[in-house]
């Protein structure tokens, strides 16, 4: 027995009669919303589903992928985060025949299921952009805290299985930040101090997320960012944190709507400078340099290409740049890619650091993402994070410099 009000269309698909993947996805979601207390399931506008690189999945995640895909189908835009490989070039990354195969079998699984296959974690870049108070099911952490946040459109974090089943019936509990009474701030962030670089974003989601760990920020004191700034800081935030939600005064389009929470504490240069000092270890040689995590925006190769342009990547260093596919088709229309890998980089489309099977491929990482540092150490790299500046420069000379 369920408490969960159902609707008669819901009931009959999980009895089945739309089939297996439906009856499988209902089973999930009602699951879900009986665990977390959700009197009723709610439309979704879109999908984003993680959970696509084999090296995560295993062969037992491609059974349950193929198994669904037998007869599910989506209902909603739904698209892919990253997978374990550039679907193009991945011999030119390093990645072996026997992984590409069974990379490719994932996929397969997905686009028969009607998944647009994007394998981003910046849908909001290529065409997946909810509106502001859209009720999505997204998955990857970093587009969770983005749509939430910087859009305004209301998600929980959801885990691949019940992102897909989200997709297969358009329809998702609603408990959590779908509610409104539980997207208000519970704390108030004082920052004093000036972001004046791209890392220093990821410094500050560090910070923050430390501190007020499984509360929601209402954030002060920052008067400027760019979408790059958001986007490491939503990935930041959210790794070192908890809640996929903050507000920043001014800035993000719901922060009018509340009001700053009594509960005060204060981010200042110190707390920026512990960041960088607890994200940073004790290392020179870099072997690998990757930007892009989140993906890279078309402005941020524009970037790399401008400071590589007629440099070259010193022997002994990867320097990878990470993005969707629709940004790099871009960048070769306006001559980045070729400027990049004529000195040496290599673009990873479709994939990136902590879902690429690289443990133990690299002994050290330089980055502009304090996330990336966070699971390139679970991949056993030492980590550095800087400017995009910083990181050309590690590109080209294989040290890390400050
Ligand atoms: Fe995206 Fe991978 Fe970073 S999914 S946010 S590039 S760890």
């Amino acid at each position: 027995m369920i408490s969960m009000q159902l609707t008669k269309q819901e009931q009959k698909m999980l009895d089945g009669a739309e089939g297996y993947a439906v009856r499988k996805s209902m089973e999930i979601l009602v699951a879900l919303g009986e665990i977390y207390g959700a009197k009723s399931l709610i439309d979704v506008g879109s999908v984003q589903v993680s959970g696509v690189s084999y090296n995560n999945l295993g062969d037992a995640g491609l059974e349950f992928l193929d198994e669904l895909a037998k007869d599910g189908k989506v209902r909603v835009l739904t698209t892919l985060n990253p997978a374990g490989m550039d679907l193009e070039n991945w011999r030119q990354l390093g990645i072996s025949p026997e992984f590409a195969e069974k990379q490719n079998l994932v996929i397969k699984a997905f686009e028969k299921m009607g998944i647009i296959i994007s394998c981003t974690c910046t849908p909001y870049l290529i065409g997946n952009l909810p509106l502001f108070g859209e009720h999505i099911a997204w998955s990857e952490s970093s587009a969770v805290t983005f749509a939430n946040s910087v859009i305004g459109a209301k998600t929980n974090k959801e885990g691949g299985p019940s992102a897909l089943a989200a997709a297969f019936v358009g329809k998702t509990p609603c408990y959590g930040l779908h509610l409104d009474e539980n997207r208000v701030p519970d704390v108030h962030v004082k920052v004093n101090t000036e972001l004046t670089k791209l890392s220093d974003w990821g410094a500050l989601g560090y910070a923050i997320g430390k501190k007020v760990e499984n509360k929601i920020p209402y954030i002060t004191g920052v008067s400027s960012a760019n979408l790059d700034d958001l986007k490491s800081f939503c990935a930041s935030v959210v790794t070192y944190g908890a809640k996929p939600l903050f507000y920043i005064k001014g800035m993000t389009p719901a922060s009018e709507q509340q009001t700053p929470p009594k509960e005060t504490i204060a981010v200042d240069q110190a707390d920026i400078k512990n960041a960088y000092d607890n994200i940073n270890d004790q290392v020179t040689d870099i072997e690998l340099v990757c930007v892009g995590c989140p993906h890279c925006s078309i402005n941020e190769i524009a970037k790399v290409a401008e400071l590589v342009e007629g440099k070259k990547v010193a022997d002994g260093t990867e320097f990878w740049v990470a993005t969707s596919r629709t940004a790099k088709q871009l960048a070769d229309k306006r001559g980045y890619t070729a400027v990049i890998e004529e000195a040496g980089g290599k673009f990873a489309c479709d994939t990136c650091m902590a879902v690429a099977p690289l443990k133990g491929r690299f002994k050290s990482l330089a980055t502009t993402s304090a996330k990336g540092c966070f699971y390139s150490r679970q991949n056993l790299m030492k980590t550095k994070m800087g400017s995009i500046e910083e990181c050309v420069q590690a590109a080209v000379s294989g040290k890390w410099n400050s």
